[in-house]
């Protein structure tokens, strides 16, 4: 220390201008709005094969999931066999037989990208090889089969730095020249909202999901439920945006909750800007199922170009309020009801004139804007009047289910 301290230096060297090093950046470009695909975890956890991936990835095109927009097809842990006598690592030769670059041929022709999944420390969590002291090989690796996203896992991590090890293998897929999406999968633990815009395009902001809408989350050990994520997602709407999002797990839609219960929880995401990583068997859905997570105008909620995560304006009786700003004047409200009970409500919009200080300094006006309401959900009766927010609207939202619309300011109907 005194040997520091002691260190001077000269005043010709330290006038010179700085020789600025072009630091390496994360990919661009790859997050304008919030990703959405498929991943294998939440309904197959480790039993994964490239027969599985393949039947996943027909499904994702014939049910017309890529064409809504559902693009990744991500394999998650358990894809691993050992590393090669390089130290380049392998695909389980078991499940994986014709390797992992065949499967994104695949993939790639189908008009999807190809998803896979990695850790930070020696070993995955399922205990397969993770990347610690591996990351650039890693990344070459990826790049050479056609790999298009890493989502990046935690276990195994004790005595490594977070913000050096996302930003290690960030400059790892960076330098290894394919464009990659990074999926930052460290689950909220070091906060990573506060130092991640540079370093992932979007962060893991809890535990693991599960597919339960409200209870204990530790009744199960790690699993978090639909509720307790919303929780602890909606406060940290001020570092989503663009290129970073916040990632309060994959979707849990079709695995099994109520479909009051899947409707809500796949509104509550659009309306957090979040990741829309289906993780449902898409060989075997239901109509409901599908209803959900192809409704084209909920998923443009999510996808709407303002990209800002919806905020929690009100709650009253375990009732919320929530409200998006959308391009172009629009927004999205939205009705959530976390009781077991259905709730009617009479809706006064003067009682939401509010201002989003935080994050996009919009307006909602209801004072001197009238808006056209669309139910998202519910087409319309034929002969029904169309709502506007002139009027009260009067609302029945089922328990642990939502109302959401869509509030498109009028035209001034006054011509000069
Ligand atoms: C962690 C992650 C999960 C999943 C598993 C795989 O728990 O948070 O999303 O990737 O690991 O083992």
């Amino acid at each position: 220390m005194a040997l520091l301290t002691m260190v001077s230096v000269p005043a010709s060297i330290s006038a010179q201008p700085q020789q600025r090093q072009r630091q390496p950046q994360k990919w661009e470009g790859l997050a304008d709005t919030p990703q959405m695909g498929w991943n294998s975890w939440n309904k197959f956890g480790g039993n994964i094969s490239e027969e599985l991936i393949r039947q996943q990835a027909d499904a994702m095109v014939e049910e017309g999931l890529v064409d809504a927009g559902y693009i990744y097809l991500n394999m998650d842990d358990c894809w691993h066999g050992e590393r090669d006598a390089d130290g380049f690592v392998q695909p389980d030769p078991k499940t994986f037989p014709s390797g992992i670059a065949s499967l994104a041929d695949y993939v790639h022709s189908k008009g999807m990208k190809l998803g896979i999944y990695s850790d930070a420390g020696r070993k995955t969590c399922a205990g397969r090889t993770g990347s610690f002291g591996h990351e650039y090989q890693d990344a070459i690796q990826y790049a050479r089969w056609g790999i298009d996203y890493l989502k990046y896992d935690w276990c195994s991590s004790e005595n490594i730095n977070p913000r050096g090890a996302y930003t290690l293998m960030r400059d790892a897929l960076r330098a290894a020249g394919r464009p990659i999406f990074f999926s930052m999968c460290e689950w909220g633990s070091n906060k990573p909202w506060e130092w991640a815009a540079e370093v992932g395009h979007s962060w893991r902001t809890t535990g693991d999901i599960t597919a339960r809408f409200t209870g204990d989350p530790r009744q199960r050990g790690w699993g978090q439920t639909v509720l307790s994520i919303i929780d602890q997602n909606a406060p940290l709407r001020k570092y989503a945006g663009p290129g970073h999002w916040n990632d309060p797990d994959m979707l849990e839609v079709g695995n099994g909750m109520s479909v009051n219960e899947d409707r809500a929880h796949f509104t509550m995401w659009c309306m957090m800007a979040a990741p829309l990583i289906l993780g449902n068997d898409l060989s075997k859905m239901t109509e409901e199922t599908r209803a959900i997570i192809l409704n084209k105008d909920v998923i443009a909620i999510d996808q709407d170009k303002l990209g800002v995560q919806g905020l929690r304006y009100k709650s009253e009786n375990e009732i919320e309020y929530w409200f998006k700003p959308l391009e172009g004047g629009d927004w999205a409200f939205c009705i959530l009801n976390r009781t077991e009970e259905p709730a009617t409500l009479d809706i006064d919009w003067q009682d939401f004139n509010l201002t989003d200080d935080e994050v996009s300094n919009l307006s909602t006006s209801f004072d001197r804007i009238t808006y056209s309401v669309k139910d998202l959900w519910k087409a319309p009766a034929k002969k029904a009047k169309a709502v506007t927010t002139k009027k009260n609207m009067s609302v029945t939202v089922p328990g642990h289910d939502v109302a959401l619309y869509r509030l498109t300011p009028q035209a001034d109907k006054k011509k000069k």
